[in-house]
């Protein structure tokens, strides 16, 4: 009886992930100050909840029914209105951009729609941890390659996290059907250069192997880093599909809504998944969505448009949590984007026992007594490693700066104030 009714094996073990487990912690615990999950603490743009309050009270009554499934008409054309110059060709909306439940529900359509049983896929090491299971839950087997550090000094940043270029060549093979990218990258606020890119596309194109482009932080990169889309490179927007988050772009996370977007025989296979699984996703949400992305496309390039204005507000808040993790002990990886700073904690280490914490990995017990005791609550950096490698995250803690400053300024009242006990 029992066994009939097991979790099947393609979810692994079933093991909580580190996101279902701190926000757990963060009931028992109430820490002070939560800088572990990636979402603003302020509003978003007024334009943005508005435009919802406006759409769920309007006189058309099909705004609250049904939407067409693969992504409301409004939100398609928008998308593709965004998204064609920057790609530079025209997308077509209805057959080459799919919204869903967030970029989590995009990714999860791009990689069960595309990989099958003992496909291989390239995924880059430190990663956003979903990848892993989706890729095992369709039957496919995850290739780890890690970015290190080129040369460790006191003024690293993330851009000093590289590949290596042989080592990345050697997982490539027959077997390999797609090769995961993050750029701005999570938890390293890496972005990765034109060089880098041009790199994984021409390795792609040798290998015939399809690329997922995960771009949620697209418009959270530091001057002078610019994004770079790989679908823009030389023939590769036939084999990529690219990701976005409405929740990212407009700091509404609770909201869900994400896309893909890629030519139409790879999205396709999406739209398959997709329609089995959500068929269609909430309509006042992704009419309101469609209304903010006018409203912007109407400032494009002003100081007040939302995609450009919010890497300035992320630059001060960057500089401002890196110096308050300096000053108090933490050797940071400062971010050229996203929304994310690396600490490495071991110099703090001995100031709390950590051996009451049952965790496996240092950086769990570090991150749950720090919040304990320091009451401020960071994501331990080993949770976006694969279990054989977790080793390399183990100095790490990941803090989450989009934040008001006035918490940013308590972060260091009260790092001070555990440091004086
Ligand atoms: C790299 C990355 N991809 C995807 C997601 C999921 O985004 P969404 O909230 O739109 O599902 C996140 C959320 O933190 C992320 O950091």
């Amino acid at each position: 009886m029992s066994d009939k009714f097991r979790l099947p094996p393609r979810y692994g073990t079933g093991e909580k992930s580190v996101w279902v487990e701190y926000i757990q912690l963060v009931a028992e615990v109430k820490p002070k100050l939560n800088l572990g999950q990636g979402f603003p603490d302020f509003p978003a743009p007024s334009h943005v909840p508005k435009a919802l309050a406006e759409v769920t009270t309007s006189d058309d009554p099909l705004l609250n029914q049904y939407t067409r499934g693969f992504g409301h008409p409004r939100l398609v054309q928008n998308l593709s209105k965004l998204y064609s110059p920057l790609i530079g060709r025209q997308i077509d909306p209805m057959n080459e951009i799919l919204v869903t439940a967030g970029a989590y529900g995009a990714l999860y359509s791009a990689i069960l729609g595309h990989v099958e049983d003992g496909d291989e896929v390239i995924v880059i090491e430190p990663f956003f941890d979903c990848y892993e299971a989706m890729i095992k839950c369709a039957g496919g087997v995850p290739k780890f390659i890690a970015l290190k550090p080129n040369k460790i000094h006191e003024d690293m940043t993330a851009a000093d996290w590289v590949l290596d270029y042989k080592e990345l060549e050697s997982l490539f093979s027959d077997r390999t059907k797609m090769f995961i990218l993050n750029t701005p990258h999570n938890p390293l606020g890496k972005v990765f250069t034109r060089q880098e890119l041009e790199k994984i596309a021409d390795l792609c194109k040798k290998y015939n192997v399809l690329c997922l482009s995960d771009e949620v932080y697209e418009w959270m990169v530091f001057e002078p880093f610019q994004h770079i889309r790989i679908a823009t490179l030389p023939d590769m927007w036939e084999r990529t599909i690219t990701i976005g988050s409405a929740g990212k772009t407009f700091s509404v996370t609770g909201w869900k809504v994400g896309w893909a977007y890629g030519p139409a025989n790879l999205l396709r296979n999406l739209q398959v998944v997709h329609q089995n699984c959500i068929y269609t996703h909430c309509t006042p949400v992704q009419e309101a969505i469609a209304r903010s992305l006018e409203f912007e496309m109407a400032r494009w390039k002003t100081p007040e448009c939302y995609m450009f204005s919010i890497a300035k507000e992320l630059t001060s808040k960057r500089d401002m949590l890196n110096r308050i993790l300096k000053d108090n002990g933490f050797i940071t990886t400062p971010p050229d984007g996203g929304y994310f700073i690396l600490a490495d904690w071991t110099k703090l280490g001995n100031k709390l026992d950590l051996s009451t914490e049952k965790d496996e990995f240092k950086d769990y017990r570090f991150t749950k007594k720090f919040a304990k005791e320091a009451g401020i609550l960071a994501i331990p950096m080993s949770a976006f490693y694969s279990k054989e490698h977790k080793n390399l995250g183990e100095n790490y803690a990941r803090f989450c700066f989009i934040k008001k400053d006035e918490n940013l300024a308590l972060a260091e009242k009260l790092l001070q104030e555990w440091k004086r006990r």
